[in-house]
Parts: structure tokens; C-alpha cells; sequence
């Protein structure tokens, strides 16, 4: 393959200010993790220490594998929302390895209120259930929750995906084979029982545990019988008498050992085989990403010198580098592992869009992951385009970003707007992991356009009852459109709903890709069988 060249000058006035102006993103980034990740000083984390307990990101670090590395997933969850008493939506998820097996882990963060469960906290659970599945990987729920967040009954409850949904995927997980741990080293109330009770094994905390499907409260006002918690769902009880519980622990950390244990006799799935080559650093620094990305939406970012930065040896195999190039397309490796690259350059046409179907049917043939690079302000508009068939070769290409077996990883590391976010595997499209950089915005259309066509709208009403629209009504109704898409388009308003996996810093993205690479082989990827393509 033949090694990418890079057309970036290093020391161009472009590039410093670039460079200069990504910093200042970066700040904001890792100033946002630090409010949620360092809270040591907080109330509710010093009475939880106090109890003896470790904190729930400490409770992972003990878990995994020394020395290998915990990929936390959506640390931003809920930023912004319920003046941000929620830090990372109270739970904790992501990618763990235990004894050398890739893992899901969900922890409870019981010094969020009690770990209690909001909207986001259960769409984040939901989702950390998600790529369980998606990817056939175990899952060890660390457990320390008052179930849900009683005020927001209305949310949390009664929909599909709400509370109930939790205990539907261990169920089908379960029939699948994918094993499921429970360590319960706290509160487990209500339906929040049942994540230890569909679990395949249980742990539990002597003394500091307690499960229940009604806690003594409850029992007291409905049958007036008095009880302890200890003596209604204790450790003790659950694992003498109950048998809800298999294993008594001492405190946390024997706990977190016991599951290790626990993974020594877990089997190792057998995945798609994956011939892993040799990884070799990509030729250009990552660092650079910082001076390559502007924030010029209306201005092309080649995409050649994102894929230089990432893959191994910088080398890249183009596939039709001659035809739509608005959308590069081409073979290369990223840490060892074979990937097939899509990435907008531009608009969407027809060509990039039958290009783009083109090339994901050879990577479903081949077995090849796919890695979706977005930044893409959408599909052509007008006359000609549309006469020449946009929307049925728009439409192949989405058929093809759905029908694929191989797995999907996506990164936005700019703009994702309109149908374009579609054809290149938004969230909608189940990739297997969807990522963003702390510069990527995302909405339906930019805030201008969406000004310009609200306004156009409200004149065409007007007109047709012969009134005019004041100028200052025109530019109030503007600045309200466009203040609104600028902060609903913020790559930290998507995070904090769970839009995406996570925010992670340009310079990690290969590592966070091979994370995820390594990952997505635990499943068979099967054969894939496309739809009806319109001609
Ligand atoms: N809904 C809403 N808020 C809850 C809550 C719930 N289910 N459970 C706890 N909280 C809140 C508390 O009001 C408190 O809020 P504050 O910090 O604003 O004062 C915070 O969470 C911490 O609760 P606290 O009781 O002080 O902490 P704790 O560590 O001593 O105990 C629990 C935590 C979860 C064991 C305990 O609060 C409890 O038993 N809650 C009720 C659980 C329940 O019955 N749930 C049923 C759900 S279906």
C-alpha cells in the first residue's frame, strides 16, 4: 500500500492557529471531565468512603486486568441537564478486559443520588446492554442503586426503553449465552432486583449489600410486618437462605476478586477470526490532527490527512480515488486490524453514494470492519441532481450502511448534518460504536440554513395575506433560529443525551479504535444479505 502524502505544512500560519484554536476546545474538554471524574471532595463521596465502599470508577480499576485499559464510554452523559446533579448520568459503562476477556462493565455510581436512575442513566445502561450484545461480550454489573429516581417516575418507567428494558436484554443475553455477573455491593431495590436475580452468578457485600423487591418501609405499610433490611435482603440471608445470592464476600475489594475469579472459568468466546499483522505506528503525528481541523464548515477538510494520522505506516489503499471523490474510500490497518475506510471529502453525489455502496459491498464479501470518518453537510441540492436519480443512489447507499454485517465504527471529527448522517452510519444505523471529537457539531442542518428556510417560510405565510415581515422581526426570528443550533448542535449536547459513545481527544482516536476494533471480533459477523437496490 502506498503511504499517504501529507499536504499539511507544519509551519504554515494556518496550521499554528488551527493548532491554537483546538487547544482552547481541549481545555473546555478536559475541564468538563474534571467536574465529573474528580470528586473526592464531595459530600456524598466522602460518606460513601466513610461506609468503607470504593468508588465506582476505583471499584473498575480493581476489576480489570492490571495493566490493560478501561475504554469508559459517555463520561459526559447528562452535562448540561438537571443543573448537572447527574455527573456522567450516575452510572458508569464501558469496555474492561477480566482475565484477558473483552468485557462490558456497568457500574452504579451510589454517590449520584444513591445511583438512582434517570432518563440518561438508563439510556446509558440501555446502551452498555447494547453493545453487549452487539458484540457478544459478557457483562458484570457492579451494583449500588435506590432503582429509579422517584420525582421522575414519567420517564423512567412505563416506555419501552425504561427501567423494564434492562431485565429484557439479560434475559435474551442470557439466551444467547452471553454470560452475566451481578456483584451487589449496595442498595438493589425494587425492579432493580432483578439485575441480580437474572444474573447467571451473584456476589454480594456482607454487611453493606442489601436486594429487595420491597424494602422494610414498604413491607411495614403494606403487611405491617417489622423487619431489618439486613433480614429482608441481607448478604447473609440471600446467600443461607434465599439462594438469591452464590457468594459472600467480605468488603469490595474481596468482591471484585471473587468475580475475577469467576472469569477464570468463563470460556473465551470464539469470535470472527481476525488475522492481527504486525501494528506499526502511523508516519505522521497524531498531534497534528490539532492543526489539520478548522471550523470552517463551509470548507473541506481532506480526510486523507485524518486517515494519515491514524493508520498504521500512514499507508492507505484508495479505492476509486478517481471517481466521487467527495467521499474517499480505500483499505488500510489500524493497530494490526484490516478496516475499510469510508470518509466524506465534500457533498454527497450520486457517484460518492454508489461509490460508497460499492465499497461496502467488498468489505461485507471480505469480512472487513468498517470505519466510517463524517463530516458531512449533506447530499447535493438542486435541478440537476435530482433529475439525475440523487435520491435513489443516495438511497443504495443507505441500504448498504444498514444491510452490512461487518461491523461499523463511526467518528465525527466535524459536521453531521442532514440525510448525510445517514448515509454515513449515525447513530440510527446501529454502528457498533459512534464517537465524536470535541470540535464535531451535529444537527438536522446548520443553524444558517435552518434560519434561512424557517424565515422563507414565514414570509411565504405573510405574503399570501399581502403583509411584509418587519426587518427587525426577520433578524430576531434569525438569531433565535441560529442560537438555538449552535447550542443544540454542540457535540456536548448529543454526549449528554447519549447520542454518541463518548467525546474522546483527537490524538487517542487510534487507540480508541483499536479498543473497539479488538472488540467487535468477540461475534461471528455472518453473512450479509443486502435489500433491493433501485436502479
Ligand atoms: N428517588 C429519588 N431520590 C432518591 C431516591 C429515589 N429512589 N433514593 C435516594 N434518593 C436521593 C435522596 O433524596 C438524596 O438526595 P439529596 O442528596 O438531594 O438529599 C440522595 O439520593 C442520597 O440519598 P441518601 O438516602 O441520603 O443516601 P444513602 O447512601 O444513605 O442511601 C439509598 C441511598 C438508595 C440506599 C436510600 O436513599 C434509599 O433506600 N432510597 C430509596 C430506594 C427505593 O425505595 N427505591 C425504590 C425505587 S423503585
Amino acid at each position: 500500500m502506498e503511504k499517504i502524502r501529507s499536504k499539511i505544512d507544519t509551519s504554515s500560519k494556518e496550521f499554528q492557529q488551527n493548532k491554537s484554536g483546538y487547544k482552547k476546545l481541549l481545555d473546555q474538554y478536559y475541564q468538563h471531565l474534571k467536574i465529573v471524574t474528580v470528586r473526592d471532595e464531595q459530600e456524598p463521596v466522602k460518606r460513601h468512603k466513610s461506609r468503607g465502599k470504593l468508588t465506582a470508577r476505583e471499584r473498575i480499576q480493581k476489576l480489570v486486568d492490571k495493566g490493560s485499559k478501561f475504554l469508559e464510554l459517555s463520561t459526559l452523559a447528562a452535562i448540561g441537564i438537571k443543573d448537572n446533579e447527574f455527573p456522567s448520568a450516575g452510572i458508569i459503562t464501558g469496555l474492561g478486559v477480566v482475565q484477558g476477556k473483552d468485557v462490558v462493565i456497568i457500574a452504579n455510581d451510589a454517590t449520584v443520588k444513591g445511583g438512582t436512575y434517570i432518563e440518561y442513566t438508563i439510556k446509558k445502561h440501555l446502551r452498555a446492554q447494547e453493545i453487549a450484545l452487539q458484540n457478544n461480550l459478557p457483562c458484570i454489573y457492579l451494583v449500588d442503586s435506590g432503582g429509579v429516581f422517584l420525582p421522575d417516575q414519567s420517564e423512567v418507567f412505563a416506555d419501552r426503553f425504561h427501567f423494564g428494558r434492562f431485565f429484557y436484554y439479560q434475559a435474551r443475553m442470557s439466551a444467547l449465552g452471553i454470560p452475566q455477573i451481578a456483584v451487589v455491593m449496595g442498595s438493589c431495590t425494587a425492579g432493580g432486583a432483578y439485575v441480580p436475580a437474572m444474573s447467571d452468578e451473584v456476589i454480594m457485600v456482607k454487611g453493606q449489600s442489601t436486594i429487595f423487591i420491597g424494602g422494610p418501609p414498604l413491607v411495614k405499610a403494606a403487611t405491617g410486618e417489622d423487619v431489618t433490611a439486613e433480614e429482608l435482603g441481607g448478604a447473609d440471608m440471600h446467600t443461607s437462605k434465599s439462594g438469591v445470592a452464590d457468594y459472600l464476600a467480605e468488603n469490595d475489594d474481596d468482591a471484585l476478586q471473587i468475580c475475577r475469579d469467576i472469569f477464570e472459568n468463563i470460556p473465551r468466546s470464539t469470535g470472527q477470526a481476525v488475522t492481527k499483522i504486525k501494528t506499526i505506528k502511523p508516519a505522521y503525528d497524531a498531534n497534528e490532527l490539532y492543526g489539520v481541523i478548522h471550523g470552517d464548515m463551509r470548507r473541506v477538510i481532506d480526510s486523507r490527512e485524518i486517515i494519515a494520522r491514524i493508520v498504521d505506516k500512514s499507508e492507505f489503499l484508495e479505492f476509486k480515488s478517481r471517481y466521487g471523490k467527495t467521499l474517499i474510500t480505500g483499505f488500510a490497518n489500524i493497530d494490526g486490524y484490516q478496516v475499510g475506510i469510508i470518509a466524506n471529502n465534500g457533498i454527497l453525489f450520486s457517484e460518492s453514494a454508489l461509490k460508497g455502496a460499492h465499497f461496502i459491498e467488498l468489505c461485507s464479501t471480505r469480512n472487513i470492519p468498517l470505519i466510517f470518518l463524517q463530516n458531512i453537510t449533506g447530499f447535493m441540492v438542486g435541478k440537476l441532481y435530482e433529475q439525475g436519480g440523487l435520491a435513489k443512489d443516495g438511497a443504495k447507499l443507505i441500504h448498504a450502511v444498514a444491510n452490512t454485517n461487518v461491523p461499523k465504527i463511526t467518528l465525527i471529527f466535524g459536521g453531521s448534518f442532514g440525510a448525510g448522517n445517514y448515509a454515513m452510519a449515525g447513530r440510527g444505523y446501529d454502528p457498533n460504536f459512534l464517537f465524536m471529537w470535541p470540535n464535531a457539531k451535529i444537527s438536522v442542518m446548520g443553524g444558517e440554513q435552518a434560519a434561512n428556510v424557517l424565515v422563507t417560510v414565514k414570509e411565504e405565510q405573510l405574503k399570501k395575506k399581502g403583509k411584509q415581515m418587519p426587518e427587525e422581526e426577520v433578524n430576531a426570528l434569525r438569531k433565535e433560529i441560529m442560537d438555538k443550533y449552535n447550542y443544540e448542535g454542540s457535540c456536548y449536547f448529543s454526549t449528554a443525551r447519549i447520542w454518541d459513545d463518548g467525546i474522546i481527544d483527537p490524538k487517542n482516536t487510534r487507540e480508541v479504535l483499536s479498543q473497539c476494533l479488538r472488540v467487535v471480533h468477540n461475534r461471528p459477523f455472518g453473512e450479509t444479505k443486502f435489500g433491493v437496490f433501485r436502479m
